[in-house]
């Protein structure tokens, strides 16, 4: 069976560096060079598309809105799995507009029969898609982060939602305002991660369901270079500039990383993750070969619609 990871994106060309909602986020050096920047960005957008396309994904690409300069960021657009989707809400007055234009594109995308089922969260409950909850294809769970964005009451909606396990993860550190800052599950069961920035309590979560051997602890210069912020699909991994370190590290246990260069993104806080959302995850269908550890059967009593129409 062929993996045709399909990848949601937004065009850049209202991205902008405007106000600060995360440590990395520098507008005044984005100001100075704003020409420059714009145009490095629509050229880092562009080299990731290919790099994706290159990897074999299919890439839907969708425009931006004027006055939404961090739409970019689709990762944050919502949850999808199963065909269904759990609509993001923003904790933060910049990005919430971004909410009702992301529920249209996916209520287009559940027109044109891409996705079943959208739904959207109480208000207050507050849940920055995928950026904030990461499917582990190889353990069939969530990987969920809350503080900084996400509430903690969140994690019991997505479970509901899903009917998949859920393992809450407390984000203890500004740097990593997101999980996918510091938290990425590879498909061979490897969890690239950077450890201090979860509290004890959820560091001890991930030790009692990630072996030792197959964690891969990432550095803070890591963390800085937003490599853990990676897309991977299969053995293929695709990331902004890499450091040298996790660059041998990763192809080492036989992955390929695939670098672009997305420093433009970075001076908002993002990577390569965060500027994409994947369609078509399912949790019951992997690509052949990939799964070590036996799981439940689908379904959990939900009418998940798997395998689609
Ligand atoms: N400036 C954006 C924010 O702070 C960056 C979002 C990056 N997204 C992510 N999933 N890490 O919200």
């Amino acid at each position: 069976m062929s993996a045709n990871a399909h990848m949601l994106l937004v065009d850049p060309a209202h991205f902008d560096v405007r106000y600060v909602i995360n440590p990395w986020m520098q507008p005044a050096h984005w100001a100075r060079e704003r020409g420059v920047h714009m145009a490095q960005a629509r050229a880092g957008f562009d080299a990731l598309c290919a790099a994706l396309v290159s990897i074999g994904c299919r890439v839907s690409v969708m425009p931006g809105a004027a006055g939404l300069p961090d739409m970019v960021f689709p990762a944050n657009a919502g949850i999808v799995l199963d065909r269904r989707v759990l609509v993001a809400r923003f904790r933060h007055p910049e990005r919430q507009g971004e909410e009702a234009e992301f529920e249209a594109m996916f209520r287009r995308l559940q027109a044109i029969g891409v996705v079943d089922l959208v739904e959207t969260l109480p208000a207050g409950c507050h849940q920055e898609g995928a950026g904030d909850c990461i499917w582990d294809a190889h353990r069939g769970l969530f990987w969920a982060g809350w503080g900084p964005r996400s509430s903690r009451a969140a994690i019991e909606r997505i479970a509901d939602f899903f009917g998949q396990p859920v393992v809450p993860l407390e984000l203890v550190t500004a740097r990593a305002y997101h999980l996918d800052v510091c938290f990425c599950p590879l498909s061979g069961g490897e969890l690239l991660y950077y450890p201090p920035a979860l509290s004890a309590a959820s560091r001890a979560l991930v030790e009692a369901r990630v072996a030792p051997a197959l964690r891969i602890e990432a550095s803070a210069d890591d963390l800085a270079h937003f490599n853990v912020n990676a897309v991977n699909v299969g053995r293929e991994v695709v990331m902004s500039r890499c450091t040298g370190r996790l660059r041998a590290m990763l192809s080492e246990r036989g992955y390929r990383v695939h670098e672009v260069d997305l420093s433009p993104f970075m001076l908002s806080g993002g990577g390569a993750f965060c500027m994409t959302l994947r369609l078509d995850r399912h949790s019951c269908v992997e690509p052949a070969g990939q799964r070590k550890t036996p799981r439940r059967k689908c379904g959990t009593g939900l009418a998940l619609g798997v395998g689609g129409a």
